[in-house]
């Protein structure tokens, strides 16, 4: 997507943290902008922030765990608009532990969250994209999370490592219908998600108290590291000039490809293990893969 003014964009979790940073960043590009948050009030107040600037910005309430509640949202945003262009799948939360202690409802909460609410906002909006025919683009907030994982974050990863993978295939599925995808992959960025709590809804146990480490890696504090993490407003201006170039990985932390790198390592060792392996060695002729698909975006 080159041409950003004039079109819309529909950013869930807008109302703070990165999607706050992706709609300033996006509406200085000439962009209607759609705030999507559970949280109304402070999707209100990121509006009227953002009409400071002259940005045409517009709050709706929007839990993305549940899918007729995207789809009302996104009705109300093409009644404000007319039509969406951009859709960022981004509101997300966190929480983690030691093994036996992250209950059930601490999965459902995220799973359903971060993994279910990107699927029901592709589902949604990639219909209502392809019925305007200008062509779009979804950005899927995942984090380097996805990449590479971390004792005691089992919960948040697995959702991240999902939205990776989900996005790597639809991004195939999506080009031909010139609506473009990208997944987003940020380090530490000082935002409130380590606060994430505070949106939980009552189905998963409702508000809890402010814990600054609920997903601390086991001897780790992640909330010093967001604490000390980027300005939210520099991942959004990354995210417009990767969308501008049509990147498939949007990557903010230059220094997290030593420990991708790392991890995949880990992984060629086993592929030469299994090279090795006398078990396999009974497999007389491999069948030959076809790789990579034909729609692969770099
Ligand atoms: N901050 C980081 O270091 C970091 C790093 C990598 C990835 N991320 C990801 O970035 C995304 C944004 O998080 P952030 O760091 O800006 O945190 P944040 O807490 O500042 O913002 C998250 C926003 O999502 C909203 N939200 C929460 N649950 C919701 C729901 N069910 N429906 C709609 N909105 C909901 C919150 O009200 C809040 O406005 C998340 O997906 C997070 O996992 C954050």
């Amino acid at each position: 997507m080159q041409d950003f003014r004039g079109k819309t964009a529909f950013i869930t979790g807008g109302a703070s943290g990165i999607g706050l940073g992706m709609a300033r960043a996006f509406g200085r590009e000439g962009m209607n902008v759609v705030i999507a948050d559970i949280d109304l009030e402070a999707g209100r107040a990121a509006a009227q922030a953002l009409a400071t600037e002259q940005i045409k910005a517009q709050a709706v309430r929007i839990d993305v765990a549940d899918r007729a509640a995207v789809r009302e949202a996104a009705l109300e945003a093409i009644a404000a608009f007319g039509k969406i262009h951009l859709v960022c799948n981004n509101a997300g939360v966190a929480t983690g532990g030691p093994l036996g202690t992250v209950s059930e409802r601490d999965w459902d909460w995220i799973v359903d969250v971060n993994l279910k609410g990107v699927v029901y906002g592709v589902e949604t909006f990639v219909p209502l994209i392809q019925s305007h025919g200008e062509g779009g683009h979804i950005v899927n907030t995942a984090s380097i999370a996805g990449l590479v994982s971390g004792a005691g974050a089992e919960p948040y990863s697995a959702t991240k490592y999902a939205v990776v993978a989900m996005s790597e295939g639809w991004a195939q599925q999506l080009a031909p219908m010139n609506i473009g995808l990208s997944v987003l992959c940020p380090g530490y960025v000082r935002t409130r998600i380590a606060d994430s709590a505070r949106a939980r809804q009552d189905r998963y146990g409702g508000v809890q108290p402010v814990r600054g480490d609920s997903f601390a890696a086991a001897g780790s504090n992640v909330a010093e590291s967001v604490a000390a993490g980027i300005d939210p407003d520099i991942v959004g201006a990354r995210v417009v000039e990767a969308v501008r170039d049509g990147n498939l990985y949007i990557f903010t932390d230059p220094r997290f490809r030593d420990v991708v790198e790392f991890r995949f390592a880990a992984i060629r060792a086993g592929f030469d293990q299994a090279a090795a392996s006398p078990a396999l060695k009974s497999v007389k002729a491999w069948a030959p893969l076809t790789y990579p698909p034909p729609e692969t975006p770099q």
